[in-house]
């Protein structure tokens, strides 16, 4: 029963997508398990590039059946297009299913979205804007509208009549916006009920039965672990789980069919929206550094923030996750630089902080303790075997390795699926 979770190590962006496309071409199955489409992953393959929100990263493999599953909020309109944007590049998207029990992300739900962060003024979080935060709070309230109610013409209209009234007596009492037409929701929804119906499977027993024939299932995280609701920044974080626990109960599978979990982690660290992050550059050296990456956001455009290698936040991580191994991406961006940088712990209060606290404030006050290492002029850009990497990146690998108590299976050195080196298999 061979699963493999590929996870974000950091606070999302690590690379991911490039990661199942690379992997998926061995697998039967991808699925993804949490978040929704404030995700983007991007995939670099001889197809072209692609942006993914909602659709799976295995794709453009054909013959790999792609499961949306119980755990992810579902922008119907978004997948519907995602799809048929697809469609129109030749790729097969009839092998994609979606949970009858996923949630559905309606639009009184991004509305919110926008009115809470507009309250939440300098404290914002920064959201994606998706209305992720409340279909999540509604799923949990169970006041919230599954994939498999869009189907039920009988009982959809009372559920949605209610769950609509309640939302604006929220909207126009407490934050002053202006009342969802409860009519347009319903057309809507029987207009997505329809369009999805080839699509909605009870997916828990899709992947259950793929695991038992002892086909290979790749688990697709989204986000990162240090936006995981638990386990992260809270309340810089997402409303999911994007760790381990997250893969079990968004999918419903036999944790025991986990065989490796998989750290993605870039080789320096980003972040989008707000919140603490120790290793963040606010200098000049930062904004080369974005600049040189291109960092901006695949779903908002933002500029990410970045920051050098957080070891002590990826060692946290790894203990999370029971990461097996790990996956270093962007490596050839740290090509040409003088010196790199890793944290190898914190300092707060004239303290030493060695593990990430959970305290906002502590983390906020945390200054980070580096360690400096040549950098390398030689390129490792596009490598795919380690003996083409010089000498001091592949220094900077075994550190990583050693700090965050995981060895790499795989290092990236551009986004291409082929500019990958693999150093030990991780499907198996
Ligand atoms: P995800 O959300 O984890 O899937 O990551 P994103 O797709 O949002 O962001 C990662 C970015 O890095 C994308 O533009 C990828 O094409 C790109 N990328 C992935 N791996 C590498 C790599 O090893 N080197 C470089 N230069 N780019 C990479
Ligand atoms: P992928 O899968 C990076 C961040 C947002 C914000 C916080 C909460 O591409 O790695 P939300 O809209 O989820 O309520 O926003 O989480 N965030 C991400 N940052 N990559 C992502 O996904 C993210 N998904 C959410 O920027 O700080
Ligand atoms: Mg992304």
């Amino acid at each position: 029963m061979p699963a493999y979770a590929v996870i974000g190590g950091q606070w999302g962006d690590e690379g991911k997508g490039k990661v199942i496309d690379y992997l998926a071409g061995e697998s039967d199955c991808v699925v993804r398990y949490a978040g929704g489409n404030n995700a983007g992953h991007t995939v670099v393959n001889e197809r072209g590039e692609f942006q993914l929100h909602l659709v799976p990263s295995g794709i453009c493999w054909p013959g790999v059946t792609g499961i949306i599953g119980n755990g992810v909020v579902v922008n119907p309109d978004v997948l519907l297009g995602e799809m048929a944007g697809l469609q129109e590049r030749g790729i097969d998207t009839s092998r994609l299913y979606v949970s009858d029990r996923a949630h559905v992300i309606m639009p009184y739900h991004i509305l919110l979205d926008e009115l809470q962060e507009k309250a939440r003024g300098s404290g914002a979080i920064g959201t994606t804007g998706q209305g992720i935060g409340p279909a999540y709070i509604d799923k949990v309230s169970r006041d919230g509208i599954r994939v498999g109610d869009l189907l039920d013409g009988e009982h959809l209209p009372d559920r949605l009549i209610a769950a609509v009234e309640m939302k604006n007596r929220v909207i126009t009492g407490v934050y002053g916006g202006e009342p969802i037409d409860v009519h347009e929701v319903l057309s809507r929804c029987r207009e997505w009920g329809e369009q999805l119906r080839p699509q909605v499977r009870p997916t828990e027993q899709m992947v259950q039965d793929l695991l038992e024939q002892g086909k290979r299932v790749l688990l697709e995280g989204a986000q990162g672990t240090l936006l995981d609701v638990d386990h992260g920044s809270y309340p810089y974080v997402t409303s999911s789980s994007p760790s381990i626990g997250g893969a079990i109960t968004g999918l419903g599978i036999d944790p025991q069919s986990i065989q490796g979990v998989v750290g993605v982690f870039k080789a320096y660290s980003t972040r989008v929206g707000g919140g603490p992050m120790p290793t963040e550059m606010l200098d000049h050296a930062g904004e080369e550094l974005r600049e040189k990456a291109h960092e901006y956001g695949t779903t908002t455009g933002r500029a990410r923030r970045v920051g050098w290698f957080d070891a002590v936040a990826a060692r946290y991580s790894r203990q999370i996750n029971g990461f097996t191994g790990i996956v270093l991406t962007r490596l050839d961006i740290l090509d040409g630089m003088e010196n790199v940088k890793i944290c190898v712990g914190y300092r707060a209060d004239g303290k030493e902080v060695n593990r990430f606290p959970a305290n906002t404030s502590l983390l906020e006050r945390c200054e980070p303790v580096y360690e400096k290492m040549p950098g390398w002029s030689e390129p490792t850009a596009r490598a795919t075997r380690t003996e083409q990497l010089p000498e001091n990146a592949l220094a900077y690998v075994r550190r990583i390795e050693e700090l965050v108590g995981c060895e790499a299976q795989i290092i990236s050195t551009g986004p291409s699926r082929d500019e990958t080196i693999a150093i030990e298999p991780v499907i198996h």
